[in-house]
């Protein structure tokens, strides 16, 4: 699995260790103090910790990520399972986070009604993902170059679908996510074949998606891409 491979990139990454995202959730966490926490698709763990609780729960699918997670925070419990089936009790969480990790996930809809079993009633399930619109369709297909366990990501219209009946959305910020793109192609060690094809296909996009991706381009070497990411904080109903 190329996660276990690259543990440690996700540990370093300047996309995962810190942004926007994790600072809005200081905002809107930093005062409550929560029984038990669950964060799904941890990798290394950089959104667990934003929440205080009394007993944090990780979980991966990959070994080497929970790992990676437990070198430097040893308060977590860690569990690898897969995000669309929770081996846990129903009811057992006050909240489970998920960043950047539903684009992965075969069913996302057996994600959202797994969170909604293992939660308590009016639990918060935070989800933090990349939202696509126009640049949907090619997008998910540069990203499955990269890494081939890319499944896609969805509209935000996508999102209330699949949640609705189980959740209220109480609250979602739009951000646009600047990514250097040296640090974001090579973060799974791709081949030198592999990211000459994921080059040539951001250089190939049509110039509106070009555009509405803000790519930067010097002599064709790319330096930036930016995407949108959405912050959505939903309440068990
Ligand atoms: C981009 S990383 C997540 C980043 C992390 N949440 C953070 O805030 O830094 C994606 C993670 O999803 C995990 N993953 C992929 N598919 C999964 C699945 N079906 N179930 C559980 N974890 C999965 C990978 O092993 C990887 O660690």
């Amino acid at each position: 699995m190329s996660f276990d491979k690259s543990a440690f990139n996700y540990k370093i990454s300047s996309d995962h260790k810190s942004g926007t995202d994790l600072d809005i959730l200081k905002r809107l966490f930093g005062n409550k103090k929560f029984d038990k926490t669950l964060d799904v698709a941890t990798a290394a763990g950089h959104c667990a910790k934003i929440f205080n609780a009394k007993q944090y729960v990780v979980s991966d699918l990959s070994f080497n990520m929970l790992k990676e997670t437990l070198t430097d925070w040893s308060s977590p419990s860690a569990v690898q399972n897969c995000a669309e089936s929770l081996p846990f009790q129903n009811q057992t969480f006050d909240l489970v986070s998920c960043r950047i990790a539903l684009h992965h996930f075969r069913e996302a809809e057996s994600f959202f009604k797994e969170s909604f079993r293992v939660l308590k009633n009016k639990g918060f399930l935070v989800l933090i993902d990349s939202l696509v619109d126009i640049d949907d369709a090619f997008l998910t297909t540069i990203e499955f170059v990269r890494d081939p366990s890319h499944f896609r990501s969805y509209t935000f219209k996508e999102i209330v679908d699949m949640t609705s009946g189980y959740f209220r959305i109480e609250f979602m910020q739009l951000l646009y996510k600047k990514h250097n793109f040296g640090e974001w192609a090579e973060r799974l060690n791709p081949s030198r074949k592999r990211l000459k094809k994921i080059t040539q296909a951001f250089l190939a996009l049509p110039e509106n998606i070009k555009e509405e991706l803000s790519l930067e381009v010097t002599d064709e070497n790319i330096l930036s891409y930016t995407d949108k990411k959405a912050v959505i904080i939903l309440r068990k109903l």
